[in-house]
């Protein structure tokens, strides 16, 4: 067993409660890391001997970014989309046929070559941990293929419910709305059983392109009943009734929640559903942010993430969004850090990321700064990179 002891650490990021305060900063503070779990936190000064010591400098030390919603593995750019958006079209999701054509047409090798870059930039920004959903395929053979690539790459896999086929796409026979959710239900859910964990869907009746409420509810309810736990799109485009479909099927995390009802905010708090915000979507599409504080100030749990993807999110940087949490969405530095670790990892039901305890997987961040204030107050600024250790 090879132990490494982290010293000098500048502000240790714990997000335990037991060191007090929102996020359980710890000063003057030393960690120890064996066989890929933290296996010792306490004062520099009584930290016991380790085959190897690594100093900090005065850096400051936090759980690797969890990155709770992507759709890192797609194909082929939109950025005229993006451009076209920037100078007045709304964003409604129709492009994603254009990134479901480029996907289907790319190869196995390629797509794991996308992946696999993507992979390296996120954590080169300081995310630890990624979810990864399936989405750009459509067909049940292209999403069987999408999950087992996103599979080599994270543990935390989803099957994405994204739009209804259009007639010129990968239709498996489709004909009608009705006959894509019968697919899904019938189909999908039992191929992509094993490969998935958690099955998504893009509850927005404001497009034409996503699902309703009650076609939502019927994939929902079938997914359950094989066995997948629930996320959701919910309230992205306009108020509609992903939220509440969310908190009633006991879904682990609803996300985007932009247009939101009091009844709404008041179904988050009164549930486990996670609220995860995703304020890069806003950004990129020029969109009002959600209400963050209102459901703080609720008492919902809020989590953080980049939402990657080629239409209305292409980033990957947690540091971003935590920077447009801050000054958008009016969050304090501490509650933007806590939203995209410990808040994240809730909304992945995970308890072994985004805290740094004894026991915890040893993914940890170091910032190129003395705080974890720098990431809002430096926005932009490659400041935070994933720790090696091995
Ligand atoms: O989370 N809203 C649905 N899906 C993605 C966008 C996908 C796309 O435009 O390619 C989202 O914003
Ligand atoms: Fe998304």
């Amino acid at each position: 067993m090879n132990a490494v002891l982290l010293t000098d650490i500048g502000e240790l990021t714990t997000n335990d409660p037991y060191h007090g305060g929102p996020l359980g900063v710890m000063r003057d503070a030393a960690l120890v890391v064996s066989d890929g779990r933290v296996s010792w936190i306490g004062p520099a000064a009584s930290a016991p001997a380790a085959d190897e010591r690594r100093a900090m400098d005065g850096r400051a030390v936090l759980p690797a970014f969890v990155d709770s919603h992507t759709h890192l593995i797609f194909a082929g750019d939109r950025s005229a989309e993006f451009e076209a958006r920037m100078a007045g079209s709304p964003y409604q999701g129709g492009g994603i046929s254009i990134t479901v054509a480029r996907t289907i047409a790319a190869s196995d090798d390629e797509l794991r070559t996308l992946l696999g870059s993507r992979m390296a930039e996120l954590r080169a920004m300081g995310t630890g941990t990624v979810e990864i959903k399936s989405g750009y395929g459509l067909s049940v053979e292209q999403e069987v293929r999408l999950l087992r690539l996103a599979a080599e790459a994270t543990d935390e896999t989803t099957l994405l419910a994204h739009v209804i086929p259009t007639a010129d796409g990968p239709s498996d026979d489709v004909a009608d709305r009705g006959a894509y959710v019968r697919l899904f239900c019938e189909q999908m859910l039992p191929r992509c059983a094993t490969l998935a964990r958690w099955l998504d869907v893009f509850c927005e009746p404001a497009s034409p392109h996503a699902f309703d409420g009650d076609e939502s509810r019927a994939i929902l309810t079938a997914g359950r009943s094989a066995g997948f736990q629930l996320r959701v799109h919910g309230n992205q485009l306009a108020a509609g009734p992903g939220v509440q479909l969310a908190c009633e099927l006991g879904a682990a995390s609803v996300d985007h929640c932009t247009h939101l009802e009091q009844a709404d905010i008041d179904a988050l708090a009164a549930s486990d559903t996670v609220a995860t915000l995703l304020p890069a979507a806003e950004f990129s599409t020029r969109a009002s942010y959600p209400p963050a504080r209102a459901l703080l100030a609720a008492g919902a749990t809020v989590a953080l993430a980049t939402d990657c993807n080629p239409g209305s999110s292409h980033t990957s940087s947690m540091p971003f969004v935590i920077a447009l949490a801050v000054r958008e969405m009016q969050m304090t530095p501490a509650e933007a850090v806590w939203a995209a670790t410990a808040g994240a990892a809730r909304s992945l039901r995970r308890d072994d990321v985004g805290v740094l305890r004894p026991g915890a997987l040893a993914r940890l961040t170091v910032l190129n700064a003395p705080s974890s204030v720098h990431l809002a107050y430096r926005p932009g600024m490659p400041i935070a990179t994933v720790i090696d250790i091995d």
